[in-house]
């Protein structure tokens, strides 16, 4: 080797040798450093990656954390909701029990009501079925009884006209007797009286009592109107000719007349021409009930009563006045003062309807109104209130009054004893009229009325005097409407 140290080419060579070491060198650190840069690239990914895995791990924790979190709420609310539901579940299985068990029993009470509107329907089949017959057996008694000849018939028959009218009492004033039954029956006016009723009266049999009304007819004093009563024929007795009583001469010209000794029907001096007797005649027709029922025959709502089946006329002055005033209404109770023979009755009944209540009172006999409550006594009697109580329960919606006394003819007294019967039913009607309710009275017209109507007045919102059509034009009687009590 030392010879080639002073040898450029050696020197050159060795150069080469170093340089190429050199780069061998370069190389080798450049693969070194390659390795190590990859090495050193390799640990800062390594690094980088386990701090993103960190950073993930820790996320990952975090929103494992949240998620459970988070999935502990919803079991939470799911598990509170399934409470719910199945307290829902559990109230709505009650509800279907109740329900169930509010069936059954709404069943088992239909099927009851069921029974017993079968039984209901069953006996109401043979009530009717038992009314249709013993209807039918009413008919056929009534027709048997229809083709009956009455006592009186009979006597009809067999007596001779001079032995009906010659009827005599053992031991009686005829005469009188005839007078005092045909003045009874006359105080019944047009209304009538049964002839039972009147015998009772009169404390005489039946027997002599039906002979006599036989003489009195004959005798033109009264009318007799067979009519089925209680399923048993007798007469209605109504006035005809007003007796001659001796009251009815006391002014009679002829008893002080200077010249009566002369005079004749057919004489110069006569009954026929004679200006006292005809001023006198005048003078006690104007004032006699003869004069009233000559006007009640011929009287338009008389006969129109008599066609409708109305009792009375004055049932046309209480429809009249109840159309233009509403003094009784559908469903009334209604309480009727004075209600013999009960025409006004059958008209309130009419008006009030099914729903409706009709009470009357009478001191004299009211033949039966069906579905209504009569009742025989005097308006001044004690037990009064309480009766009309137990009838309706509860106050009244309307009380109308035709109350009339027994009239006397002199109008001063009956227009007095009328006005002091209204203060007496005045005072009933307080008691048993609702508030608000209404109130109709007659009134005979004279020096108390207009004090009666002020009375009135204070007692109800709206007052009225009125006079019917219905009403007779000579007759001094007024209508006094009362509406709206101020209790
Ligand atoms: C004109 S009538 C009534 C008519 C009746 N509104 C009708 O439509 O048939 C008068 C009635 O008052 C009756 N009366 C008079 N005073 C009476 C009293 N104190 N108590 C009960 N009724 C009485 C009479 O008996 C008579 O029947």
């Amino acid at each position: 080797m030392k010879g080639w140290e002073n040898n450029s080419d050696f020197m050159v060579k060795k150069e080469i040798v170093s340089a190429a070491n050199l780069k061998k060198e370069i190389e080798e650190a450049k693969v070194e450093l390659t390795s190590q840069n990859k090495k050193l690239k390799l640990s800062v990914k390594t690094e980088a990656k386990k701090k993103v895995n960190k950073k993930k791990a820790v996320t990952k924790k975090k929103v494992d954390k949240k998620k459970a979190v988070t999935k502990k709420k919803v079991d939470k609310k799911k598990a509170l909701a399934k409470k719910k539901a199945d307290k829902k579940k559990a109230v709505a299985k009650k509800k279907a029990e109740a329900k169930k068990k509010v069936d059954k029993k709404k069943a088992a009470a239909k099927e009851k009501v069921d029974k017993k509107k079968a039984e209901a329907k069953k006996k109401a089949e043979a009530k009717k079925k038992e009314e249709e017959a013993k209807k039918k057996e009413e008919e056929a008694k009534k027709k048997e009884e229809e083709a009956k000849i009455t006592q009186e018939e009979i006597w009809e028959e067999q007596l001779t006209e001079e032995e009906i009218i010659g009827f005599q009492i053992d031991k009686t004033d005829m005469d009188k007797l005839v007078n005092r039954v045909t003045e009874m029956i006359a105080g019944y006016e047009t209304k009538g009286i049964l002839q039972n009723i009147l015998w009772r009266k009169l404390k005489l049999s039946s027997r002599d009592g039906s002979r006599l009304a036989l003489k009195l007819e004959r005798l033109g004093n009264i009318t007799r109107e067979k009519i089925l009563e209680n399923g048993r024929w007798t007469y209605l007795l109504l006035i005809k000719k007003i007796p001659i009583s001796t009251k009815s001469i006391e002014n009679a010209p002829c008893l002080v007349c200077p010249v009566e000794g002369k005079c004749s029907t057919d004489g110069e001096i006569s009954p026929k021409s004679c200006v006292y007797i005809e001023d006198w005649v005048l003078t006690e027709l104007k004032t006699k009930k003869v004069m009233k029922l000559i006007d009640a025959k011929k009287d338009h709502y008389r006969k129109l009563a008599h066609e409708q089946g109305y009792r009375s006329r004055a049932s046309y002055k209480l429809k009249e006045l109840n159309k233009s005033y509403r003094i009784i209404g559908a469903g009334h109770f209604v309480l009727d003062l004075g209600c013999a023979p009960g025409g006004w009755m059958q008209v309130a009944t009419k008006i009030v309807g099914n729903k409706g209540k009709v009470m009357g009172i009478d001191s004299s006999y009211v033949e039966e109104i069906p579905g209504t409550f009569i009742l025989r006594a005097s308006i001044n009697d004690n037990n009064i209130i309480e009766e009309i109580f137990d009838f309706f329960v509860k106050k009244v919606n309307t009380v109308i009054c035709d109350l009339s006394p027994q009239v006397t003819g002199n109008w001063s007294v009956d227009h007095a004893s009328q006005i002091s019967l209204n203060y007496s039913a005045v005072k009933i009607m307080e008691q048993v009229l609702e508030k608000k309710g209404n109130s109709l009275f007659k009134v005979f017209d004279g020096e108390f009325s207009n004090e009666f109507y002020h009375y009135m007045k204070k007692k109800f919102l709206r007052v009225k005097l009125t006079k019917p059509k219905a009403s007779r034009k000579p007759s001094s009687e007024l209508y006094c409407i009362c509406l709206g009590y101020l209790g």
